[in-house]
């Protein structure tokens, strides 16, 4: 079943209110492109001005608290991102996995709460190169998916993205069958943790996305859209990525 695509930007730990004038052009791409679902996830301090500035995009959070409200000094709940216009949040990037030691059970109850307060979930999964090189890659991924996708995700409220570590930020990707191999094997993972929603979650690809391979990544199987770091920093490296979902 071919589910309707997701492009999604993760800007990270980049960007003031100087770079916002780059969603003029991503907004106007969204329009050009109304088969694909485009958003955008800045940092915190962006959101709320992101929405204003362009209120057709979808605008994302990197993170979220697994509480609704209470003493935990300088986080932010997903309530509190629902309520200052986000649509979608990323949880268990493995930057955070790794900086901020989330383990798979915090990652499922970010999603959780992320779901109740009305998100979209975007959690993140993905082997280190170690773990590609000593044949463990679709173990390592089947082991994140089983301890992190909560139970009643389904294809409204969650998306996976499968970002192997080693390719963020490097330049490097996957092989198309590799990519076509890990993906086959989140889509059969969710269908026995999910039931029938296991067809319906998207699931992106992130890591060294780029207007040069973003085509031939869309055309895998089971590539249901892109999670893009650094290339979605510049709407002129962005559009064509949207552009080849389309
Ligand atoms: O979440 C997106 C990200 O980790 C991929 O980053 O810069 O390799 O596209 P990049």
């Amino acid at each position: 079943m071919a589910l309707r695509k997701l492009v999604a930007g993760n800007w990270k730990m980049n960007g003031d209110r100087a770079a916002l004038s780059e969603l003029d052009s991503i907004d106007a791409a969204a329009e050009a492109h109304p088969g694909v679902d485009v958003a955008i996830c800045p940092p915190f301090t962006l959101i709320v001005p992101a929405t204003g500035r362009a209120p057709g995009l979808a605008i994302g959070a990197q993170d979220c608290h697994t509480a609704i409200s209470g003493a935990h000094t300088g986080c932010i709940s997903a309530e509190m991102l629902r309520d200052a216009g986000a649509r979608y949040v990323i949880v268990g990037h493995s930057e955070r996995r790794t900086d901020q030691h989330e383990s798979d059970a915090e990652v499922r109850a970010k999603a959780e709460a992320a779901i109740a307060a009305g998100l979209v979930a975007i959690l993140c999964v993905g082997e280190t190169e170690a773990e590609r090189d000593a044949g463990r890659a679709l173990d390592v991924v089947r082991g994140q998916l089983q301890g992190s996708i909560p139970p009643a995700g389904t294809g409204e409220t969650l998306v996976v993205a499968y970002e192997p570590v080693w390719a963020i930020g490097t330049g490097r990707t996957p092989s198309v069958a590799d990519v076509a191999e890990m993906h086959a094997a989140i889509r059969a993972t969710l269908g026995g943790l999910l039931d029938g929603e296991g067809a319906a979650v998207r699931i992106l690809y992130g890591g060294s996305v780029k207007p040069s391979n973003a085509a031939e990544l869309m055309a895998v199987p089971d590539v249901d859209g892109a999670l893009v770091g650094g290339a979605s920093l510049k709407a002129a490296d962005f559009e064509p990525i949207i552009a080849a979902a389309a």
